[in-house]
């Protein structure tokens, strides 16, 4: 898979990366409609995907899957699922949508398995069974501060994950930063002020959005 050559790649893969209470869910969905409205072909996606690995790492994170009295999955094991969820997405869903010329939005990619599995794993190890991955045109990493990621999270609701607890946001949060030193300009990392409102975080990220379209016309046209 790493064999994709940018000719097989008429669409443009652009990544929304950040602290869980960032916004990215919340800006992948108005980016979308904003696309859409102009006349591009737009295909919204997420990692974990919704496939069979994806959806084991989803009960993993909740603790619905455990190891039968050992608890919860070891990190390596998290990690490797995490990769082979990203194998299966871009086999299933990601190059699909860019050989017919989409715009892919993915909320989360490859920065946010060497954030996260980085924070207790060499991060190169990492980066070294992601080497499937390929980069995004464009990455938009959503930067908020760690209360203003808690207080979204805490208006949010819904359940306690694996990564919740703010002191691990803190460690993740220096894990983004040498996740991007790492691998920042592969992915093409521009970062957005996330402390900014719904609306203005939007108009940031499309004005990024824009000029990755102007530097790339004969890719994603509008129909
Ligand atoms: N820029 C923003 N300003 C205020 N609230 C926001 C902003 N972006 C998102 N939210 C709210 O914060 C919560 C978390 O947003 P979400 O998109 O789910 O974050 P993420 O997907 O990054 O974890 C949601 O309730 C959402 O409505
Ligand atoms: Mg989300």
């Amino acid at each position: 898979m790493s064999a994709v050559s940018d000719a097989r790649r008429r669409g443009l893969l652009i990544v929304l990366e950040g602290l869980d209470g960032a916004g990215t869910t919340t800006q992948v969905e108005r980016l979308a409609a904003a696309l859409k409205a102009e006349g591009h072909s737009v295909l919204t996606t997420r990692e974990p995907s919704d496939g069979p690995v994806g959806v084991l790492i989803r009960q993993a994170l909740t603790g619905r899957v455990v190891l039968p009295g050992a608890g919860p999955l070891a990190p390596e094991t998290l990690a490797l699922l995490y990769a082979a969820d990203r194998t299966d997405h871009l086999r299933a869903r990601v190059l699909p949508a860019l050989e017919a010329g989409q715009v892919v939005l993915s909320d989360r990619s490859v920065l946010s398995s060497l954030a996260y599995q980085g924070a207790s794993l060499p991060m190169e190890w990492v980066e070294a069974i992601n080497s499937h991955a390929i980069p995004a045109d464009l990455t938009l990493f959503v930067q908020v501060s760690i209360e203003v990621a808690a207080r979204r999270r805490a208006a949010r609701g819904g359940p306690e994950e694996l990564f919740d607890a703010e002191e691990k946001q803190r460690r993740i949060s220096q894990q983004y930063e040498a996740a991007i030193a790492l691998r920042g300009a592969r992915e093409h990392v521009v970062r957005i002020d996330g402390d900014a409102t719904v609306e203005a975080v939007t108009a940031a990220c499309l004005a990024r959005v824009r000029e990755l379209f102007a530097r790339e016309p004969g890719r994603a046209p509008v129909r």
